[in-house]
């Protein structure tokens, strides 16, 4: 079969896309000259069974890799698993011309990032998500970091990949819940950006779209839009001080749930699931604070909680909730701010909401 790629250039990333990915990360590492002996590879349990013999098969020159394995899930994603991986880097060896390739989901790519930022003050990294979360948005961008306690990406940094190479067959490994959990961030892109590709979502159907094979025209199309909208933005204002606010849009409330639901380490919510379910609070908001209208809130909260539970907390859970959104990294002057949306592919950053309000719009998801 013939391998198609594309490939662009966002600040110093390489980006490639296609079934021709992993053939273009090898064309990258020749074109660089990256040393075979200096390449490590970061998977976790899952990513080193199902998504490194398929690396190693395609490009057999990283069978002199050294790999790092982590378990699998949002608990070890923490300042200790990042000293542990320092330390095995250490001691097998690597200095500054080593290269890290990051092979696995958010949790792989924002902690390898983040360790690749810190060790002798920077070495290069590749990420090779294998997740749909991680191809349309985590690994993209140059966000690194590690939660802190249970509080989500507290510590972290700017740092960007040399290269990201999205190949599509390792979202074939996926279980369906972190298909459902990433299909969130597609429908966030849309919803911030794209008003044509979120009415064509919304008239196809989550359950629909979910069902679909990921080879087909609809999945391809719909993540070469997401992509491309995450590099413009991404290249406009890479440090977040504007604009990149609006990939926040769900947010808020979903890193609120996050820790609540999911205390200090625990993955009994997903990312995508609790982002979705942010988005209906925060829809909520978008009407009441930025005239989004009530008809266009209507179906997205249709289509959301048909793919989506949110049944997740209970009304007298809404104070706590509200007390972690104050630990969101947008806040400023003891405020809480959001990324809310004013129509179906306009998004409005920085909006001050009131516990008052917060509370309604929790109340509101709630009550369904
Ligand atoms: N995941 C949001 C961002 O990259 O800004």
């Amino acid at each position: 079969m013939q391998q198609t790629s594309r490939i662009t250039k966002v600040h110093r990333t390489h980006i490639g896309t296609g079934d021709g990915a992993l053939v273009q990360l090898g064309r990258f590492l020749v074109a660089n000259r990256m040393n075979r002996n200096k390449i490590f590879i970061l998977t976790d349990a899952n990513t080193h069974h199902l998504c490194l013999p398929v690396l190693l098969e395609q490009l057999p020159v990283l069978n002199h890799a050294a790999v790092l394995e982590i378990p699998a899930g949002e608990a070890v994603k923490s300042l200790q698993t990042a000293e542990t991986l320092w330390l095995e880097l250490l001691s097998k060896g690597a200095d500054r011309d080593t290269l890290l390739i990051n092979l696995g989901g958010g949790v792989v790519s924002d902690l390898g990032g983040f360790v690749a930022s810190g060790f002798k003050r920077g070495i290069r990294y590749i990420n090779l998500p294998t997740t749909l979360i991680g191809q349309a948005d985590a690994a993209i961008g140059g966000k690194t970091g590690v939660n802190l306690g249970s509080l989500k990406n507290q510590v972290g940094s700017f740092y960007l990949p040399v290269a990201v190479f999205l190949y599509p067959r390792f979202l074939e490994t996926l279980p369906f819940e972190h298909l459902r959990s990433g299909f969130a961030e597609v429908v966030k892109s849309a919803l911030i950006g794209d008003a044509v590709i979120w009415h064509r979502i919304e008239k196809q159907g989550g359950g629909r779209i979910l069902e679909m094979p990921l080879n087909s025209a609809f999945w391809r199309e719909t993540l070469e839009k997401t992509v491309s909208q995450k590099l413009k933005i991404v290249r406009d204002d890479f440090t977040e001080r504007k604009q990149r606010k609006k990939l926040n849009f769900g947010h808020t409330v979903g890193h609120a749930l996050e820790t609540f639901l999911n205390g200090a380490g625990g993955e009994g919510l997903l990312h995508g699931d609790a982002v979705a379910i942010g988005m209906v609070a925060e829809g909520y908001l978008s009407h009441k604070k930025c005239g989004l209208p009530m008809e266009e809130f209507r179906k997205m909260d249709a289509f959301l909680r048909a793919t989506h539970h949110a049944d997740i907390f209970k009304p007298h859970d809404i104070p706590q909730l509200i007390e972690q959104m104050y630990h969101d990294k947008k806040n400023a002057g003891g405020t809480i701010r959001f990324s809310l949306i004013r129509m179906p592919g306009v998004a409005v950053v920085d909006v001050v909401c009131t516990e008052a309000e917060i509370a309604e719009a929790l109340q509101f998801v709630s009550n369904g």
